[in-house]
């Protein structure tokens, strides 16, 4: 079963609500726009040029976990260009005609947001490359011999593109992107000073030290920065006197099951799995996912990625690996015959 608090997968069905939402959360600015400094300096010169030159911005795409801020980075590229922002995924766009249908509807220098566009099918991404290219729309009128294609010119538009999946884009759809950008896991005081700003944006009291224990184990990530900090909120106003320090953060935090690395129920099942019921691995994906209940894609995507990161997990070529740290993080002892990982295998975010 999904857990709904610690998930840093919204799994929106609406991604325009999922953009009102967020009670202000959501920076508007890139300079609201904590941590990815090489990033956001890379986005300040571009759209700064495309700014001077009137033109639209080149397409971009923000790869990497869930929750890190893609969705956030699209909104504020149209806000700092002040233009609309129209957005859709690639689930959504099931059809040709999906996808015109929306570009007919651009002005120019219009940002158009299609989230998960790793997902897109075949024949729609066949659309796009001319859209994105020559500005270009081929649409088919009417079937059979009477069938004939008209060419429509689309406004320049930006196409901001997110992905936890940089592997399954295409190579002719990624390099149609001026600017491939991938978003890494935020520092502890990157997050800190998240855990600062959304804490005076919902006016709860949280001390430096409080801020920081929220900050240390929020996964690198700020969406479950945001939602830890308001659990701890909760656990503040029912257990103690509304406000945050250490001893707050830290009850609060472990009654909703977050430990001290910040690893969920999932993240703790999947390590569990690899060195009790695997032996230390490798054990392949598949197996591994049914073996805690999650999908493969979910593994993959939202919880080994940080696992990794972390040094607790490893991929190899014949599965994934339990390190040493994970055996020591679930306080067991490694048994002799424990796999041993070769030291030339460099631990990988993106397969
Ligand atoms: N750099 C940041 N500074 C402050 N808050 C941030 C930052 N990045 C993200 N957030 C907060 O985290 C939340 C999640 O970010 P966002 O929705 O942009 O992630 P995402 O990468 O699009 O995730 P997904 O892949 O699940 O769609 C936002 O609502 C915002 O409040
Ligand atoms: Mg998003």
């Amino acid at each position: 079963m999904r857990d709904e608090l610690l998930s840093p997968d919204p799994t929106p069905d609406d991604l325009e609500l999922e953009l009102a939402d967020d009670a202000g959360l959501r920076p508007r600015r890139l300079e609201d726009f904590v941590g990815q400094g090489e990033l956001k300096e890379h986005l300040a010169i571009i759209l700064e040029a495309a700014r001077r030159r009137g033109q639209a911005v080149d397409h971009l795409l923000f790869a990497g976990p869930p929750g890190l801020g893609k969705t956030t980075l699209a909104a504020i590229v149209a806000v700092e260009m002040g233009v609309t922002l129209h957005v859709t995924s690639g689930p959504a766009l099931e059809r040709a005609g999906d996808l015109a249908a929306i570009l007919t509807r651009l002005d120019e220098g219009d940002v158009l947001f299609i989230d998960e566009i790793h997902r897109l099918s075949r024949n729609v991404e066949e659309v796009l490359y001319p859209a994105m290219e020559d500005f270009q729309l081929d649409i088919v009128l009417g079937k059979g011999p009477a069938a004939r294609s008209i060419r429509l010119d689309l406004p320049r538009f930006t196409l901001v593109g997110a992905t936890t999946r940089t592997g399954l884009i295409t190579g002719p759809l990624r390099d149609r992107f001026g600017l491939v950008a991938r978003l890494d896991y935020y520092t502890a005081p990157e997050l800190e000073a998240i855990v600062n700003r959304a804490a005076g944006i919902l006016g709860v009291a949280v001390d430096a030290d409080g801020a920081a224990e929220i900050a240390r184990r929020a996964r690198g990530t700020p969406r479950i920065a945001n939602r830890l900090l308001r659990r701890v909120r909760d656990f503040a106003e029912v257990r103690g006197d509304g406000a945050v320090d250490t001893a707050t953060a830290r009850d609060g935090l472990a009654l909703f099951g977050v430990d001290d690395l910040g690893l969920d129920k999932v993240d703790r099942a999947i390590l569990a799995a690899v060195c009790e019921r695997f032996g230390g691995g490798p054990v392949g994906l598949s197996t591994l996912a049914i073996s805690v209940g999650e999908a493969t894609e979910t593994v993959e995507d939202v919880y080994e990625p940080f696992l990794i990161q972390q040094g607790l997990l490893m991929r190899t070529p014949r599965g994934r690996v339990a390190m040493p740290a994970a055996w020591r993080h679930l306080g067991l002892a490694a048994p002799p015959g424990a796999p041993l990982v070769a030291a030339d295998e460099p631990p990988s975010l993106f397969g």
